[in-house]
């Protein structure tokens, strides 16, 4: 595992996606596991630049994100759809069909968790998986509790999660109270992965995700039985 941290969320956002591009200029084809949150705000608008600027081509990549909240459509604006085309794929030259998320209407989100693994599989795995994290450790929408849960499934958020995600909303009763998450699977399956911090209150449990012991009360741990992953920490 590689730490590397940075003075600033500007500068790791710029080196997280120096290593998204590298990725796609290496591979065209590429896979992208990608995330939500604020944390990856920053990456996303380097990779728009870079876009931009004539230097990445996203024409032939396929994106493969990681949650979508249950009960949301792609059309609402606290959706993680909304999130993902908000911040990046309207902005870039991405095949719209070549996007996917958790679809968070699914009838039976069992099933939806099995026909995303198999999705994900079909495509051979994510070449490169972003990652945010939770207060509590939480990776995708993989919360505190007594296992490491493999196929993507639906889960009931934590209160504090709840609680943190609640800015987004006009209000914590607005916040849904289910997702539908990749599991450890697919997430471990992904050939590189790349974890983003940033500030003094994600200092703790990075530390812990980075060198505590592999619980799964502490979700990203399991990142450190990964053959490739980085971790990025912004101080400030
Ligand atoms: C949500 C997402 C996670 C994300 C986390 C942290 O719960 N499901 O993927 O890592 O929020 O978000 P932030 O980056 O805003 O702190």
């Amino acid at each position: 595992m590689k730490i590397q941290t940075f003075a600033s969320y500007e500068d790791m956002s710029r080196s997280a996606a120096e290593a998204i591009a590298a990725v796609v200029r290496a591979k065209p084809t590429a896979v992208l596991g990608l995330a939500t949150g604020s944390t990856p705000i920053g990456t996303y608008r380097h990779l728009v630049r870079m876009y931009q600027e004539g230097t990445l081509d996203f024409s032939r990549v396929t994106t493969v994100n990681l949650d979508e909240y249950i009960g949301l459509s792609g059309t609402h604006e606290q959706s993680y759809r909304y999130f993902m085309e908000d911040h990046l794929f309207r902005h870039v030259n991405i095949d719209p069909a070549r996007t996917f998320l958790p679809d968070g209407m699914a009838p039976d989100p069992v099933a939806e968790g099995h026909r995303y693994d198999q999705l994900v599989a079909d495509l051979g795995g994510t070449d490169i998986q972003l990652l945010g994290i939770g207060f509590d450790g939480h990776i995708g929408f993989n919360e505190p509790c007594g296992e490491f849960v493999k196929p993507t499934h639906p889960v009931d958020l934590d209160p504090s999660t709840i609680q943190a995600n609640a800015r987004f909303f006009a209000s914590e009763a607005e916040v849904p109270r289910r997702a539908i998450t990749m599991g450890m699977g697919a997430i471990m399956g992904a050939h590189r992965v790349l974890l983003l911090a940033s500030g003094q209150g994600k200092k703790a449990v990075f530390d812990a995700s980075a060198n505590g012991p592999i619980v799964p009360q502490v979700p990203a741990s399991i990142l450190q039985l990964h053959p490739d992953v980085t971790m990025m920490f912004a101080e400030g």
